[in-house]
């Protein structure tokens, strides 16, 4: 099974976590653009989405997905989107698509947030995927200098401006063993606007595509692992 067909089978699975008569929210990456084709087919029984970012965004306008203004939201069911990396108590690094500051401003108004990953996002400790930390223009030195006083190594994301027109620092070589406090830990730096991390809230549900099927860790999942603490 190719790694796109497990994106595709995990991106399918979520319809079922999609209430009829729903707003839906919708991520961003190859992985969501599954989900987004899926969501075409059945466009006509949700009230509509709300998008993480420009590219889902233009994907369901060409798809003829409703796309509304968060603003005028304040109710989103559930969240649909990937990962870069995802831990079995559903702790996630995001933002290798750079649209990270939409995506948590999403997840956050979520009620159930669904992760979709193939099998490869799945590792028992965040950080051998650089963490993406979105930055004001001005602070970006200042912040590169923070971040390798955290021990790793940031490299500018060359020729890319998010949604917001900001840059992207790539974090390599971090060991996130708590990302609760890390994740915060970053928000705290100035110029700092978001930071690929999504601890404080995680996801609800993870899909994972793999050969054998589609498995489904849930936060009850996470209870057990917290009780044998
Ligand atoms: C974009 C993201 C994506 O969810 C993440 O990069 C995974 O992407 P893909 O589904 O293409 O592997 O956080 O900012």
């Amino acid at each position: 099974m190719t790694t796109d067909e497990m994106k595709r089978a995990a991106a399918l699975a979520a319809l079922a976590y999609v209430p009829e008569g729903a707003i839906v929210g919708v991520g961003t990456g190859s992985t969501v653009n599954f989900f987004i084709d899926a969501l075409e087919a059945i466009r006509g029984r949700v009230a509509g989405a709300v998008s993480s970012s420009r590219a889902s965004t233009e994907r369901m306008a060409r798809l003829g997905i409703p796309v509304l203004d968060l603003n005028r939201v304040d109710d989103v069911p559930v969240y649909v989107d990937g990962a870069d990396e995802v831990s079995a108590r559903l702790h996630m690094v995001k933002g290798g698509g750079g649209a990270l500051t939409g995506e948590k401003i999403v997840a956050a108004m979520s009620r159930i947030f669904v992760c979709i990953a193939d099998q490869a996002k799945k590792k028992a400790v965040l950080g051998a995927f650089p963490l993406p930390v979105e930055v004001i223009p001005l602070a970006r030195a200042y912040v590169a200098r923070e971040m390798a006083a955290l021990g790793g190594r940031p490299v500018l994301r060359e020729g890319f401006v998010t949604d917001y027109g900001n840059v992207i620092l790539d974090v390599h070589g971090l060991t996130i063993a708590d990302p609760v406090e890390l994740e915060g830990r970053i928000d705290r730096i100035a110029g700092v606007v978001t930071n690929g991390i999504f601890a404080r809230r995680p996801a609800d549900v993870l899909l994972l595509g793999t050969p054998a099927g589609v498995e489904c860790l849930t936060a009850q999942h996470v209870e057990t692992l917290r009780s044998s603490d």
